[in-house]
C-alpha cells in the first residue's frame, strides 16, 4: 500500500472529475449562491422540510439539470413522483423525452428492497446522480417492526450512499420527512444516526404564497444558518 500525505488527497480529489465539474448547479439563483455553485460531487446531500416545502421539486430539478448535463439520473421513489410535474418542470416536450431518456425510476414498496436497489443502482452506466425521495419512508414502516434491524439497515445504506457517491464521484440528493423535537425545532427524521455520513444538509422552510425559504444546517464550507429564499413555480425552483 502506498501512503499519500493530505495534500496528495486534496489534490487527486480535486483533479479526479474527468469532465471538470464539481458543484450540480440547480438553476436557481439564489439557492445555487447559497451552495457556492451547486450540489457538491462525492457526497451526499440532504434536504428536509415539511410536507409542501419543495423537497420532490428540488430532486427533479437537480434531474433535470444533471440531465443537462449529458449524465444518467436514478431516482429511488417511496412516495409517488408525479411525472406531470416533471413534465412542468421540462420547458419543451423534447427536453421531457431527453430528461425521461436519462433517467431510470426504482420504487422500492420495503426497506429490504430499498437497500438491494441502493447497492446496485451506481452500476448503472454513466451515473451522474442518485435520488432517494424520501429515505426515511420505508424505514419508519421498518422501524415499527423491527427497530433494531431497522436501524442497522438505515446505517448500512446510508454508508453504501456515501461511499459510491465517492468512489463514482456521483452527486447524492437524499429527501427527508421531519418531526418537531421538544424544543419546536423542525428536525430530519433521521439525523441522529448517520448525520456524519452527509456533507451538505438543507432545511426548506415554508414562508407566504409560493415563497420558500432554505437554510443551511450543515456544510463543509458555508456557516450554520447562512439561507436563501426562493420560489416554487410551474418550472421548477426559481
Ligand atoms: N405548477 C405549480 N406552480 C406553482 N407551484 C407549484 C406547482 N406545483 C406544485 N407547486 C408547489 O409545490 C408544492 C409541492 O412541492 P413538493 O412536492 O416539492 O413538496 P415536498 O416537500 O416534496 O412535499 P411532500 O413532503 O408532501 O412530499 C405545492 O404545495 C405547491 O406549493
Ligand atoms: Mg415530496
Amino acid at each position: 500500500m502506498t501512503l499519500s500525505s493530505p495534500s496528495d488527497t486534496i489534490n487527486t480529489w480535486q483533479e479526479s472529475s474527468v469532465d471538470g465539474l464539481q458543484v450540480l448547479p440547480l438553476d436557481c439563483v439564489s439557492l445555487d449562491q447559497l451552495l457556492l455553485g451547486g450540489l457538491e460531487r462525492g457526497v451526499i446531500t440532504k434536504v428536509y422540510g415539511e410536507a409542501g416545502s419543495g423537497k420532490t421539486t428540488m430532486c427533479l430539478q437537480a434531474a433535470r439539470e444533471c440531465v443537462k448535463k449529458d449524465f444518467q439520473v436514478v431516482f429511488l421513489d417511496t412516495e409517488g413522483v408525479s411525472v406531470k410535474r416533471l413534465r412542468q418542470l421540462c420547458a419543451s416536450q423534447e427536453m421531457m423525452q431527453t430528461v425521461l431518456d436519462h433517467m431510470k425510476f426504482f420504487s422500492p414498496t420495503s426497506f429490504a428492497e430499498q437497500e438491494e436497489v441502493l447497492k446496485e443502482v451506481f452500476h448503472h452506466e454513466h451515473v451522474g446522480l442518485v435520488i432517494v425521495d424520501t429515505m426515511n419512508l420505508l424505514y419508519r414502516l421498518a422501524l415499527e417492526d423491527e427497530f433494531d434491524s431497522a436501524r442497522r439497515g438505515f446505517i448500512r445504506q446510508m454508508s453504501t450512499l456515501q461511499l459510491n457517491a465517492r468512489l463514482h464521484n456521483a452527486w447524492v440528493l437524499i429527501a427527508e420527512q421531519v418531526y418537531t423535537d421538544k424544543k419546536g425545532v423542525i428536525q430530519p427524521f433521521t439525523h441522529k444516526d448517520t448525520g456524519h455520513m452527509v456533507k451538505t444538509m438543507l432545511r426548506l422552510d415554508k414562508l407566504q404564497g409560493a415563497r420558500r425559504k432554505a437554510v443551511i444546517t450543515k456544510h463543509r464550507c458555508q456557516p450554520e444558518g447562512a439561507s436563501a429564499v426562493f420560489s416554487l413555480s410551474q418550472g421548477g425552483l426559481e
